[in-house]
């Protein structure tokens, strides 16, 4: 097939802003994060310390998709996520797109290339441009979660400190309304009191320009579920469950960014990961049961990561969804989805290679309204 891969690539920080990035500056940090970090994160990863394009994929990972979609035997166009994508797409008319772009700016983002491909008539993987933007504002999507009665942490929304005045039980849990890659997200999101979380609603005001999502905060195990397919016929692959032991001593049980990108890194792997999860057989199946449900209840299509906590008395709860999950191509990097797929003895090229097969399986029986 003649291939496009729609993507954004990482910028490099430090380099001087185009116009397109400058875009950005309606969703990007008003005050830089680095404030609210320790000094000894600060002084030992310098490279890491801006998160603007944490979501955005690295040169590294798009090089990897497009060789795995060229030994699949297809000719491969990158198109990037931006303003131009449309006139590319129009021009190039692919017989199919695989898409992993997270698009420019706004909540809804990660369905601006969806949308495109809609207009345009053009097939491409993953979901369609309502759940990528429904799943990119988390509260959005718990809404729907609950309506179907799918355990997830209760919660509410504000960027007004004065309404956080009531009585609260605590610890809560803060984090960014839209965001993805545990950006914003630190040893501070777990607040025991109101000045606590008062600091946090104005740190993600301040840092992300958006409101917070303050949640219950779950206590129990968490896992991350891979799902691959459609309909009746979508899989869960083994269920990775996240060391939370790992983390650092002093720093709270949470999958935060400085776990992700400061503590877990090529030259020092935390052992974060269990895949398949060491659960007992009805909890894993309780957990698989959980994430099918989301999955048809937020209408996903294709493939997703689904992020699942217990709560304190145990019961899994889904603390959130992604339809276009990470997918780091070298294991030292310790990316979920590829890491489950390796489990069913899928590699990295296979993995692509079967997410676009499903795409186009779904396309070719005309599933893409998804039956009930
Ligand atoms: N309500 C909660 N209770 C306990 N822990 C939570 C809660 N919400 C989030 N967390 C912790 O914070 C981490 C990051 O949260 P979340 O998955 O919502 O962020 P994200 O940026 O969308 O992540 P991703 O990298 O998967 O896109 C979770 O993996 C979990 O460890
Ligand atoms: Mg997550």
């Amino acid at each position: 097939m003649r291939l496009a891969l729609a993507h954004n690539i990482k910028k490099d920080t430090g380099s001087i802003h185009t116009q397109s990035e400058e875009s950005l500056s309606s969703s990007s940090p008003k005050a830089d994060f680095r404030k609210y970090l320790s000094e000894n994160l600060i002084n030992n990863y310098p490279e890491r310390l801006d998160d603007t394009y944490a979501e955005w994929d690295s040169e590294e990972t798009i090089t990897a998709v497009k060789n795995a979609l060229e030994e699949g035997g297809h000719e491969v166009t990158l198109i990037e996520g931006d303003v131009d994508a449309f006139e590319k797409f129009k021009v190039i008319n692919p017989d199919f797109v695989f898409n992993v772009a997270e698009g420019l700016n706004g909540s809804s983002r990660e369905s601006q290339i969806p949308s495109m491909l809609e207009m345009l008539g053009i097939p491409f993987t993953g979901s369609d441009s309502i759940t990528n933007g429904i799943c990119h504002d988390k509260s959005r999507c718990k809404e729907i979660l609950s309506y179907y009665k799918i355990p997830n942490p209760e919660f509410f929304i504000t960027d007004a400190i004065h309404k956080t005045e009531n009585k609260l039980t605590y610890p809560k849990f803060v984090k960014p309304l839209h965001e993805g890659s545990s950006k914003g997200i630190f040893n501070s999101s777990v607040v025991n009191n109101c000045a606590e979380l008062r600091n946090e609603i104005i740190r993600i005001k301040e840092c992300y320009n958006q409101p917070s999502l303050v949640e219950d905060f779950l206590t129990g195990k968490e896992f991350t579920v891979a799902m691959l397919g459609n309909g009746d016929d979508v899989k869960v692959l083994p269920i990775v469950e996240i060391n939370l032991e790992s983390v650092p001593e002093g720093f709270n049980k949470i999958y935060s960014y400085e776990v992700k990108w400061f503590f877990d890194t090529r030259e020092s792997m935390l052992d974060i990961f269990k895949c398949p999860a060491q659960i007992d057989e009805k909890l894993y199946s309780g957990i698989e049961s959980l994430c099918k449900a989301a999955f048809k209840a937020l209408r996903l299509r294709d493939w997703a990561r689904i992020d699942v906590r217990l709560d304190n008395n145990g019961v899994p709860n889904i603390v959130e969804v992604n339809p276009l999950p990470g997918i780091l191509p070298d294991p030292a990097d310790n990316s979920c989805y590829p890491k489950a797929a390796r489990e069913i003895g899928l590699d990295y090229n296979a993995m692509i290679n079967e997410v676009l097969q499903t795409a186009v399986k779904r396309v070719k029986s005309s599933i893409n309204e998804l039956s009930f």
